[in-house]
């Protein structure tokens, strides 16, 4: 389904819906990167990198990250990065857990929300997003849900490996009809955080999103946890005093192939992360007499940048 402008009341004239968004990129062939922030330099590097590169992108928040930057310091973030944004931009609600969480985001002008209830049953979690879905339709905006569990911690949640459940294809149809909504998260085998492997392998079921996508269409599907967890990267924190250990995330070939059956919004955040907290260690390492935060907060901006970068390019 197309989004349609009715009461458009969004935080920023410049800021889009994503379900167009979405729908250009399937029939493109291509996928909109979605980033996680917490922060106005996690923006900066962002909106710097997408409009280098002229791509879309999806600025996204779980709420850990609108209760860490309270609602107020968000929407000035996110209304500057409509100023300086010379592409499509989105402001997306990530994992919100409950219709009152998505009105409230709504409310204050996001373009788009994720209601995520897939760790109800399937009637329960058709009937929180239809409501979801009735409320966004008043203001245009998106609705993103999702089918399945993901293992891995998800804003506070941490469900374990052996908890996760991969999408049902048939099911996956059955709620797009049920729910009309704009996008489906699925199960596929990723999951958040940088240990998405066992013993240094991740992998993601590309047969279980052939057969979802044989069900469902042309409708656009969402990777979450689809960070690449870049070897380089990691060694660079944990040579500046890190301890991330066993390391694993998505090949960008399975991101690029992933995207050949539906996945048309891809979800990143510890990629960034990893890149950020990176940088302010290699500066504060190598230059003990730094004080001045613009010193090392300079220098994790333009890791963010180059990493946002990096992702474009792992797009087919
Ligand atoms: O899906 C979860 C995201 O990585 C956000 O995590 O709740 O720590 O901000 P967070
Ligand atoms: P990563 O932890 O792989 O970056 O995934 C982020 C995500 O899915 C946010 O919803
Ligand atoms: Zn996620």
């Amino acid at each position: 389904m197309i989004d349609s402008w009715l009461n458009v009341t969004f935080l920023h004239k410049n800021l889009a819906p994503a379900g167009q968004l979405l729908h250009d990129a399937l029939s493109q062939k291509t996928a909109v990167m979605a980033f996680n922030f917490v922060n106005m330099e996690v923006v900066h590097g962002i909106i710097s990198a997408a409009n280098e590169g002229r791509r879309p992108v999806i600025l996204q928040v779980s709420q850990s990250a609108i209760k860490y930057m309270g609602m107020n310091y968000l929407k000035a973030i996110v209304s500057a990065a409509a100023e300086e944004s010379e592409t499509p931009l989105v402001l997306h609600l990530d994992h919100g857990s409950s219709f009152e969480i998505c009105k409230l985001c709504i409310d204050n002008g996001f373009t788009s929300v994720m209601i995520d209830a897939s760790s109800l049953d399937f009637e329960d979690n058709i009937s929180v997003t239809r409501k979801v879905v009735e409320y966004a339709k008043n203001f245009g905006a998106s609705v993103e849900a999702e089918l399945g569990t993901l293992h891995g911690i998800e804003d506070e949640v941490d469900t374990p490996r052996q908890k996760a459940k991969f999408t049902d294809p048939v099911e996956a149809a059955i709620f797009i009809e049920k729910t009309g909504i704009t996008s489906l998260a699925v199960a596929i085998g990723t999951s958040h955080g940088p240990n998405k492997g066992i013993r240094g392998k991740a992998h993601i079921s590309i047969d279980r999103l052939r057969q979802i996508k044989n069900e469902v269409g042309e409708f656009p599907l969402v990777l979450h946890g689809a960070s690449s967890i870049y070897e380089d990267a990691v060694e660079l924190c944990n040579k500046y005093g890190a301890d991330i250990r066993d390391a694993c995330g998505i090949d960008d070939a399975d991101i690029r192939e992933s995207v050949k059956y539906g996945i048309a919004k891809i979800n990143v955040d510890t990629d960034l992360r990893i890149a950020f907290t990176g940088a302010i260690r290699r500066t504060l390492e190598t230059n003990r007499s730094v004080i001045d935060m613009r010193e090392y907060l300079k220098e994790s901006t333009i890791a963010v940048q180059a990493m946002v970068t990096r992702k474009f390019a792992s797009l087919p």
